[in-house]
């Protein structure tokens, strides 16, 4: 019997090893809007162990396969983690609203083939799903996965916490390719990430672990995402970023395998069919009471005046009535400079439920109750006066004066204040709608002058809906 039990462990040895070896990708191709950002063109990712091969991708144009632009890889060789690399190609000469079908190529063979929507035009319509604090390997969230296949959305953004616990590139491997880079749309995830690009800013679970001693393959944010590089950059140990730690091996190995890609690519703008969007990085890291960091995003909300609409997307929700994360009040301080930019939807998570607040305006407090000067207090209360549109019912009246802030970070990981859904004495004034007893996706409809808005549950149905007109 002991005999058997070795033969078996190694001949499961012998094939896991044989199957890996074989394996072409360690990840499969998955797109993203690139560095760029363009309209015309969208990047493709994948990984593999393999240097030595010749690599290529192709798009089908009238009927042709042409080849893409030049491809280039970056080595991720960091401590205790298997080496690998992160190869990024460049869709291009795409047109706005087509299908597109590209294939990979390994040494002159045809290894992935798939279909990429183009991003939209300015002029068209196009669908989009929001969903934070995802990547937790739960049943909801891969049930999620299939619900957002089945909507067809144009892209996906992610509010934050990618992964959990850590933004390690193991969790990577586990929790996200797998259920959203899924061959098949089943009970494993679905095949989203080939099709349709995923936007996301930071969350704490994607960017607090900084110790790449403890974690060496922590950020891994910054060499799996490609998004652009448009936006502020200062050093280590400003009010953009902390400093890095770890030994100088460990961290040298993190700085190659990001390349450029770090410490930008936390905080950028893109425009995609009507709509120009502001991400942000909300982590506590970062202090947005700092006057250049606040100037970006002035000067960012005025370069795109000629946009129809204008979202901000970032982590940490100032406004929030959940009792889980009540007291990080600190985004509040930047509702002023979205107003004066016009500014039409705030999109957060970190907080896992649903919620929608009225439209409203928000002065911050500049004194405290015994006449001191307001210092503003990173994941801190901010008090302030709140003004709120509660004329807007988005079914008759469609025009909000002010922004609505959704809170939807609800997206796979456990619910938090699912008793308070339905006790609305303990939201706080500025919230119109909670809803916590299921996981939730938001799904917009952009239709020229119209942003109509649905929040769905785990069975694809709605359990919020509002429209916005200009
Ligand atoms: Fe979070």
């Amino acid at each position: 019997m002991k005999c058997l039990s070795i033969l078996l462990i190694c001949l499961s040895s012998f094939f896991s090893k044989n199957i890996f070896s074989q394996s072409v990708f360690i990840t499969k191709p998955y797109l993203q809007i690139g560095h760029e950002g363009s309209p015309n063109k969208l990047a493709l990712l994948w990984h593999t162990a393999d240097t030595a091969s010749e690599w290529g991708v192709e798009i089908k144009l009238n009927n042709r396969w042409v080849r893409s632009t030049k491809i280039y890889f970056n080595r991720v060789f960091i401590k205790n983690y298997q080496p690998f690399v992160v190869y990024h190609a460049t869709l291009q000469n795409l047109q706005n609203g087509k299908e597109v079908s590209y294939r990979v190529l390994k040494n002159k063979v045809t290894v992935f083939e798939s279909f990429a929507h183009s991003p939209k035009s300015k002029s068209q319509n196009y669908k989009f799903v929001v969903a934070g604090d995802i990547g937790a390997l739960t049943k909801n969230q891969k049930k999620l996965a299939n619900v957002m296949f089945d909507l067809n959305p144009d892209f996906v953004a992610v509010p934050g916490d990618i992964v959990y616990g850590h933004g390690l590139a193991n969790e990577y491997t586990t929790k996200f390719w797998p259920i959203y880079n899924a061959d098949n749309n089943d009970s494993t995830g679905a095949p989203l990430l080939r099709t349709i690009p995923f936007m996301a800013s930071v969350g704490n679970h994607d960017a607090n672990d900084r110790d790449m001693d403890k974690t060496p393959d922590a950020l891994a944010y910054y060499y799996f995402w490609e998004q652009p590089l448009n936006g502020p950059y200062d050093k280590e140990g400003s009010a953009l970023l902390p400093i890095l730690k770890g030994s100088e091996s460990n961290r040298n190995a993190f700085y190659e395998a990001a390349k450029n890609a770090y410490p930008k690519m936390t905080n950028f703008s893109y425009d995609y069919g009507n709509a120009h969007w502001t991400v942000i990085d909300a982590d506590s890291y970062v202090n947005w009471s700092n006057k250049e960091l606040q100037n970006w995003i002035i000067q960012d909300l005025k370069k795109s005046s000629k946009a129809m609409w204008r979202f901000v997307m970032f982590h940490q929700p100032g406004f929030n009535s959940s009792k889980a994360h009540f007291e990080e009040q600190h985004m509040r301080l930047l509702s002023p400079i979205f107003e004066a930019g016009k500014v039409d939807v705030v999109f957060n998570g970190h907080v896992h439920n649903y919620q929608r607040s009225f439209p409203l305006t928000f002065i911050p407090d500049t004194m405290d109750e015994s006449g001191a000067r307001v210092k503003i207090k990173i994941d801190g209360k901010l008090n302030g006066k709140w003004t709120l549109d509660k004329s807007f019912d988005g079914i008759n009246n469609k025009k909000p004066k002010g922004i609505i802030y959704i809170v939807t970070g609800a997206g796979g990981q456990r619910l938090y204040n699912y008793e308070q859904t339905n006790l609305p004495n303990s939201w706080q004034p500025f919230t119109d709608k909670f809803f916590s007893t299921d996981n939730t996706i938001s799904f917009i409809e952009m239709e020229k002058n119209k942003f109509q808005f649905k929040q769905i549950n785990t069975n694809g149905e709605t359990v919020d809906s509002f429209t916005i007109e200009k």
